[in-house]
């Protein structure tokens, strides 16, 4: 059997076009997501681009689901788990006041939840899957936390630690485990936002400039192994300013993350 990816929030944005990319790689594509029609669309294009679908409804909050599809999905791939993309996330942006509780409560539910899930959920597959990877879709967001964005910042600070801890600890399995850092998107999570840090920095990424991003990142060059890289930045902006504040004191940081939010 050729290679396998199992995507969450496969239906819109980066997980779409991460899923027709891998497609057109080769690999057997898994897609799920809460959008059932969303899907169907998916599956249809990935067909026209000569790729075998797997797709299927999931909430990446339930446990129970997760795990079916995963049982599901290596089923149809021979037990192989060669990647997992744990990408499904929401965002609410408002002071933090503002955004009602349940909202606030949903978005650690998924972000934070919904990788946990995915992770535990997968693991027996992927310790199994000689070099499998699990990418985490992490954020700009988690190098400083962000006002008007507490608690979508504060999750991606959640994937940076998980990414960070399992990593380490999943290394004796031959699991590598890595993050993808892009700052705004042009998606239907960033429609309709507007914070000092949208204004101030723009919403300048495509889904396709995250997916070439992931696709380098699922297949490291000799170096990046070498160097054993677990956080990727995407796009200049990002890479500048993850490069930044390592060598920023925390009084500057803080003053450049407040004068960007435009406090
Ligand atoms: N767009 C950005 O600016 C940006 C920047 C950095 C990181 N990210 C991260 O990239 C990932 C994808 O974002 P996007 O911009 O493609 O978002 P999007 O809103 O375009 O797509 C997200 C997808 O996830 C699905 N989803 C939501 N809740 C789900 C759940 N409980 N279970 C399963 N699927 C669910 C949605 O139905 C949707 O199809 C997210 O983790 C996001 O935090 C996005």
């Amino acid at each position: 059997m050729g290679k396998s990816v199992f995507i969450t929030g496969a239906a819109a944005g980066i997980g779409r076009a991460t899923a027709r990319r891998f497609a057109e790689l080769g690999y057997t594509v898994g897609g799920y997501d809460l959008d059932e029609a969303g899907l169907a669309t998916l599956a249809t294009e990935i067909t026209a681009l000569g790729g075998t679908p797997v797709t299927g409804h999931l909430d990446v909050t339930d446990y129970a689901e997760l795990s079916q599809r995963i049982t599901e999905f290596t089923a149809a791939t021979g037990g192989r788990l060669d990647l997992l993309i744990n990408n499904a996330g929401i965002l609410r942006s408002g002071r933090f006041p503002d955004i009602d509780i349940t909202a606030q409560q949903r978005m650690i539910d998924i972000n934070c939840k919904g990788v946990t899930n995915g992770c535990h959920a997968a693991y027996p597959a992927l310790r199994d899957t000689p070099g499998a990877t699990v990418i985490n879709l992490c954020s700009a967001s988690a190098i400083y936390g962000q006002p008007e964005l507490a608690v979508y910042s504060a999750s991606k600070f959640f994937v940076r630690g998980l990414t960070e801890a399992l990593d380490l600890e999943w290394g004796a399995d031959d699991i590598r485990v890595i993050a993808m850092w892009p700052l705004y998107v042009q998606t239907a999570m960033t429609d309709g936002v507007h914070t000092g840090t949208t204004a101030s920095l723009g919403v300048n990424l495509t889904a396709e400039d995250v997916v070439a991003a992931i696709v380098a990142a699922a297949e490291p060059g000799p170096l990046q192994r070498l160097l054993h890289v677990v956080h990727f930045p995407v796009g200049r902006q990002t890479a500048l300013m993850a490069g930044a504040v390592r060598f920023s004191p925390a009084w500057l940081t803080r003053l450049v993350n407040k004068r960007l939010a435009r406090l």
